[in-house]
């Protein structure tokens, strides 16, 4: 499928006025061809052109991106029924964001999707073993976790959301890196089918709490906590720590829950609005069950407090 920004548009039209030949990229920037310009129309592959004007269009809309077909141009934008939801790629600096009814699923404000998840993924790096992705969405920190990780489990609930990824050239690799295993289904179930200790990290990227609540309940937490290998560590995008849901700070009452079902080493990153969080070590785990069973932590080898929040050379 052809997909055009108004980023490609705008080279093609500053081009085409200096001849009948561009270079541009006809897969929202993921390769480079050459296109011609030849009785009012740019022929870009196979039977599929786009006409001038159409071109203008694109060109002056910087909110979508558009398919372009053998006499068709619209953009890529659906609606759900079942859902009653609107689905739209929508065009940045450099990977396409997803809007749901006119929801950003990425941040695209200072950043963008690409530069953002790399930061995420920076704050668990080195990203190697197994990652579970929760929460897939265009795929991206599930694609670049799986570029070091050894397997990457990507679960996305939404069949229109996997639509939108198999339109969208940056997503591909969901479908072909065969380091990735997709799951079509709900996080908060799926999660009951892993073995304990399963993952070395979990990537935890959830729609706002208005619209996914569950996704940030203590059940759901103690199941990821459950899942990580000890010294494991949990990546959870909680939103800017100033943003509010009814009145409740998000971010306070993540932490505060996550400590809650026995996650250690919490803390928020300021940049990606991220809270990182660790499963503790197993000698962290055997002194709190010590604890738990009356034995005088003192008496095991090499004791030291027993906290919610250990540091972080203590969580291995
Ligand atoms: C913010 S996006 C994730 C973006 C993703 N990290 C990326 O790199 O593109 C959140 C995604 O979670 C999906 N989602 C919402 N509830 C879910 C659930 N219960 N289980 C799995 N996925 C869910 C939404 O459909 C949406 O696609």
């Amino acid at each position: 499928m052809i997909l055009l920004s108004s980023t490609q548009a705008s080279e093609m039209l500053n081009q085409f006025q200096h001849g009948t030949q561009s270079r541009t990229s006809l897969d929202l920037g993921k390769t480079e061809t050459v296109v011609s310009l030849r009785e009012g129309y740019v022929r870009l592959s196979g039977e599929a052109r786009v006409s001038l004007d159409d071109l203008r269009v694109i060109a002056n809309c910087d909110d979508a991106v558009f398919a372009v077909g053998e006499c068709t141009v619209e953009k890529v934008i659906r609606f759900s029924n079942a859902t009653r939801r609107m689905y739209k790629l929508r065009p940045t600096a450099d990977w396409p964001a997803l809007e749901i009814s006119s929801i950003l699923m990425h941040r695209i404000k200072g950043t963008t999707p690409r530069r953002d998840a790399e930061a995420k993924l920076r704050l668990v790096s080195p990203v190697h073993g197994a990652v579970l992705d929760t929460c897939m969405g265009l795929g991206y920190t599930a694609i670049l976790a799986a570029s070091t990780a050894d397997s990457v489990t990507v679960i996305e609930k939404d069949e229109n959301v996997l639509q939108m990824a198999q339109l969208n050239p940056h997503s591909q690799p969901i479908f072909q890196n065969p380091k990735i295993t997709l799951i079509h289904g709900d996080a908060t179930q799926i999660v009951s089918d892993f073995g304990n200790a399963t993952f070395d990290i979990v990537n935890h990227d959830p729609p706002t709490m208005s619209i996914a609540g569950e996704l940030y309940a203590e059940t759901f937490y103690a199941e990821l906590l459950r899942i990580l290998k000890p010294g494991g560590k949990l990546l959870h995008y909680t939103g800017a720590p100033g943003s509010r849901c009814r009145r409740i700070d998000v971010h306070a009452g993540v932490a505060r829950r996550l400590a809650r079902v026995g996650f250690a080493g919490i803390h928020n990153d300021r940049e990606t609005f991220c809270v990182v969080a660790a499963r503790p070590g197993r000698r962290l785990e055997r002194q709190k069950e010590n604890k738990a069973s009356g034995i005088d932590p003192s008496s095991t080898s090499r004791g030291f407090p027993i906290e919610g929040a250990a540091l972080d050379h203590d969580l291995h």
